[in-house]
Formats: structure tokens, sequence, C-alpha cells
């Protein structure tokens, strides 16, 4: 499928949300990250800030929760209208309904995974998904190293989705940049989600447009 480029927010000026928006015209998703002081170590925004951001922009917003509890969370932000939304193999204790309660609501139904968690015990879930996101960082912040470890995951978790039909997005996010990005689409990612390669970028639309050159080669 073709690539896709979700520039991360958390890496953008939380204070001029809207015009961080608008400085990356080209990017396929927007990429907010959900994250709750429990799950993971951070504290970022949640729904009445994706809200706005609806009203703000025409591009789809690809919500990666990074919260406990995200059966209780997740439909919610299908039902405020983002493009995708994405809930955690480790947070969620009824992966399945909740999956089910958020394609009800339109959006794209995403399942992460942390570097450490295997995809293999996720194979017959793949029926219930749009996206697949392995994260190739810890997640909790922007800016860390790309963790190489994934890699053969990926190639892995590529495989297992051709053999269901292909239809799956393939979704990296941590440490994605010009340095990495080349290698997570040869193992076949496609949809790259970047935050200091984007927002740390004296243009953040010219380096929309680098990754994904670097991404398509
Ligand atoms: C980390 C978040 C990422 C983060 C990536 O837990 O899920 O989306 O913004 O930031 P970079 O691209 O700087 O590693
Ligand atoms: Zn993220």
């Amino acid at each position: 499928m073709a690539v896709q480029i979700s520039p991360s927010i958390l890496s953008a000026d939380f204070a001029r949300l809207a015009d961080e928006v608008a400085a990356v015209p080209n990017a396929d998703w927007l990429h907010v990250d959900v994250m709750d002081n429990h799950f993971v170590p951070n504290l970022t925004i949640g729904l009445p800030v994706v809200e706005a951001l609806l009203k703000a922009t025409s591009t789809p917003i690809d919500c990666h929760l990074m919260i406990e509890d995200p059966d209780r969370w997740a439909p919610a932000y299908g039902e405020a209208g983002a493009g995708s939304v994405t809930v955690h193999a480790e947070a969620a204790s009824a992966p399945v309904r909740t999956l089910r309660q958020i394609r009800a609501t339109g959006a794209r139904a995403g399942l992460a995974l942390n570097p450490a968690t295997p995809v293999e015990p996720y194979e017959d879930l793949l029926s219930e998904i749009d996206m697949l996101l392995l994260m190739t960082v810890e997640p909790g912040f922007g800016g860390q190293s790309f963790l190489d470890v994934v890699l053969p995951k990926l190639r892995r978790a590529r495989k297992m989705i051709a053999k269901h039909g292909g239809r799956v997005w393939l979704q990296v996010d941590g440490g994605v940049a010009e340095d990495t990005i080349e290698r997570c689409a040869e193992a076949g990612a496609d949809v790259f989600v970047a935050g200091s390669a984007v927002y740390g970028a004296d243009d953040p639309a010219r380096a929309v447009q680098f990754l994904r050159e670097r991404a398509e080669r």
C-alpha cells in the first residue's frame, strides 16, 4: 500500500498546535500521542484536544493511545471522528471487543505492540484490525533512538500480513528519521510516524517530503 507519513505532534509546540499542523500540509495522517502517566511515564493530551484538532485540520488524525484501560476510552476517539484509533495489546483487557467498537465508529482500528511484545500471538487478530503498530522505541517520549532489535519482528509481521491478504497497514513509531526510515521500509513498514525528525527540522514540510522519498526508494 502507498507510503503514509504521519508526523507526531508530540514534538510540536503545544502552545501553537494549529500552526504546527498547518506546517505539514503534505502529511498523510497526523499522529496524536495520548499518554496517561500510568501506561507510560508521561502525560500529554486527551479527547478535548483531539476534538479541537479535528476542527483545525482535514488531515486524518491517527490516535495512538498509550493509556491504561483503553477498552474504556478508545471508542470515544473514533466517535469524535479520528481516522484511526490504536490501542496497546499490553493494556487492553478485551481487545477484540474494543477493536470492534472502534471499527463500528468508522475509524481504522489499530493494535500496538511494544518492542519486546511478540507479534505471533496476534496473528489471529489480523482480521479484526486495519493497522498493526510496531513500536521502535519504548513508548513514552519523543526523540529516542531507533531500536534495530525490532526489525526482524517487522519482517515477520509483514509476512503474516501478506499471508492474510495484505490489507493491514504496518506502522512504525519511534526514532524514525532520515537514517532509519529506509530500514523500516525495507523490512515492510508502510506507515511512518516521525516526531522529532519532522518538528525538529527547520522546514517540517520539507522533512515530510524527504522522509517520503526515502521510504519510497
Ligand atoms: C513515543 C510516541 C511517538 C513519538 C515519536 O512513545 O509514540 O509517536 O512522538 O517521536 P520520535 O519520532 O521523535 O521518536
Ligand atoms: Zn506514537
